[in-house]
């Protein structure tokens, strides 16, 4: 029980000291209040019946100390219970962050982006109430309840059954009340989780929300998602709101209960003082009050112990994609560039972990160093599959790929990728001047390199004509530029990181029929004897290569030269033809260039 939560308690050895100090104070600030409760006594049979002054000043200045020493080590226990909470939380966060760092792609496709930011937020806020609840209760409230009913035994025997009845009352009540409000909590925040991502949708979208002029739908959804919040919202409130006043009564009930039997049997002289009746009224709220917070905090521990387990998953999941052992780094000054699929079978992976039909069957090309050669084939053909297997975004499921004669999967994974340099489909920039996302992959290199990649790519002439140039600075995810400026800098940093093998994922698809004859004539100069392999879904971005496979459901059916597939693939023809229309011609690139 409470395995995960518990483990956050092991992990975090570092704050260990500081727990139990915790534990300690809390012990000494129940005992205090403990001790304030039954000094009353004293101060009344042996003070004020009898008239002792000395006796109700020394008593009293015990009990203002006990008091005072009471509150300060609850105030410093609680400080201490959101210091571990936060330390907790910043290492289940600092845990998890790093992990992910370490995930393959396959991972992400497991553990699904939104998913893993639900886990590192609101599991991780779960997880820190069930800590602060834990803390502050797990050894204070039973104490305290013990410790209470053991004294009454003691002091006031006549009396406690009137805690045992309490105790069962409030329970009772609790038990009442609080699993509605759990599952109203509960509504609310899954209501709450729907409402934030219909927003995030809406804003990350809304340009298309208003291209399509559908504003008032969008109203509609959000005004019916809020409103669905409303009502579960509600009963949780009414239920927290009526969970005081109810308890302040039943403790009253109570307390009247004591003072009328107490009160009789000092009247009747039968066993009970004045002091043992007001003792054991002050043991009644001590009973009560920790027993009804500790049967709130009952569901947040448990709820705490779910999320901790879902953040667990995080920390521990292993990448698909590991390094051997004995992976070899190569010397990236010294391969040649030569790649070879022998028998290559890919299956993505679904989020329960089982594997999708193969996107890719029975590969098997060899590309020479320093050729250029292109991937054709409509959308969903499997091109980007199959271009990741290289740099080993995925391992393949069958067959092998190798770089110079070695399986990418004998090359540690850093080595391997400074030496298959990839311009991902999506062209993804970050927040910062350009220069740093042009150096991206390597800080160190020097600005030469970039300034010629930049103009390998065409990015050269729209940089320095910014302001600021390459100090300009890039907005999150690049959205200041162009969907082509975008691209043309995304070239520019995979061409920075001067890799040996060099790929680029339809990165000219943004781009004009010129600019891009003008980026593909510039890149070879660029990338002297660097094996290139394009990806395109337009003929005019393969047309002069060395060699063009054509995909097709994941099987490569034709390959050869422009002039070769078009006397023997009637798919690539049709293909030709059907992009004609859009100026393709190979005379276009002879009038480009
Ligand atoms: N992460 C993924 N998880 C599961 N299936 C995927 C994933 N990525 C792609 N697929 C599927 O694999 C197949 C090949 O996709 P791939 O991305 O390689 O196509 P593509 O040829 O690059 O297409 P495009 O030209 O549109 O980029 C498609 O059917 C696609 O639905
Ligand atoms: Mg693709």
């Amino acid at each position: 029980m409470l395995k995960s939560l518990s483990r956050t308690f092991i992990v975090f050895k570092l704050y260990r000291g500081r727990l139990i100090l915790s534990q300690v104070l809390l012990l000494i600030s129940a005992s205090s209040a403990i001790g304030v409760a039954t000094l009353t006594q004293t101060l009344i049979n042996e003070g004020i019946i009898p008239g002792n002054l000395d006796v109700i000043v020394d008593t009293g200045l015990w009990m203002a100390v006990l008091a005072l020493v009471g509150g300060a080590t609850m105030a410093a226990t609680g400080a201490l219970a959101v210091f571990f909470a936060q330390g907790v939380a910043f290492g289940l966060r600092k845990y998890a962050y790093d992990n992910i760092q370490r995930f393959s792609f396959a991972n992400f496709d497991v553990l699904r982006t939104g998913n893993i930011m639900v886990r590192l937020s609101a599991d991780v806020n779960y997880v820190m109430l069930a800590i602060l609840f834990m803390v502050m209760l797990v050894l204070y409230a039973p104490f305290m309840i013990v410790v209470a009913f053991i004294l009454t035994a003691v002091y006031a025997p006549s009396t406690i059954w009137i805690l045992i009845v309490a105790s069962v009352v409030v329970l009772g009540f609790m038990g009442l009340l609080l699993p509605p409000l759990v599952r109203a909590y509960d509504q609310r925040q899954k209501r709450l989780s729907d409402l934030n991502d219909t927003m995030q949708e809406n804003l990350a979208g809304i340009r298309v929300v208003k291209a399509f002029v559908q504003e008032d739908r969008e109203i509609e959804k959000f005004h019916q998602r809020a409103e669905s919040m409303r009502h579960p919202s509600y009963r949780a409130a009414v239920r927290v709101a009526l969970m005081d006043p109810i308890l302040i009564m039943i403790t009253q009930f109570f307390i009247l209960l004591a003072l009328w039997v107490g009160g009789r049997q000092v009247i009747e002289g039968a066993g009970m003082e004045l002091g043992q009746v007001v003792m054991v009224v002050q043991f009644l709220s001590m009973v009560i009050m920790p027993l009804s917070t500790l049967a709130i905090a009952v569901p947040f521990i448990l709820r705490g112990d779910t999320s901790a387990q879902r953040i667990f998953e995080i920390i521990d999941a292993e990448p698909f994609v590991k390094d051997k052992p004995d992976a070899q780094p190569l010397d990236p000054e010294k391969v040649k560039g030569r790649v070879v699929f022998e028998n290559v079978t890919f299956a993505f992976r679904r989020p329960d972990g089982k594997l999708d039909p193969p996107a890719l069957k029975n590969i098997n090309l060899t590309i020479e160093p320093g050729e250029r050669v292109g991937f054709l084939g409509a959308t969903g053909a499997g091109k980007s599959a199959l271009i990741n297997l290289i740099p080993r975004f995925y391992d393949v499921t069958e067959g092998r790929i190798t770089i110079d004669g070695v399986d990418v999967r004998d090359i540690p994974q850093e080595n391997l990728r400074r030496i298959v340099g990839i311009a991902l489909q999506e062209a993804l920039l970050f927040r910062g001047p350009i220069y740093f996302n042009l150096k991206f992959g390597n800080p160190e290199v020097h600005d030469d390199v970039m300034i010629e990649a930049a103009r390998a790519a065409d990015a050269f002439e729209f940089i320095v004509r910014l302001p600021k140039q390459w100090e300009a600075p890039v907005a999150r995810r690049g959205y200041n530029f162009s969907g082509g400026q975008r691209q043309r800098l995304a070239i520019a940093r995979t061409l920075t990181a001067q890799p040996r093998v060099l790929i680029l994922d339809d990165s000219t698809s943004a781009l004009d029929v010129a600019t891009e004859a003008r980026v593909q004539d510039a890149i070879p100069q660029f990338t002297d004897n660097v094996t290139t392999i394009y990806v395109a879904q337009r003929i005019s971005a393969v047309i002069d290569l060395d060699r063009i496979y054509l995909l097709q459901h994941g099987e490569i059916i034709a390959q050869g030269t422009h002039e070769e597939l078009m006397k023997t693939s009637p798919l690539y023809q049709e293909i030709y033809e059907s992009q004609l229309g859009a100026g393709l011609k190979p005379s276009s690139r002879e009038v480009a260039s």
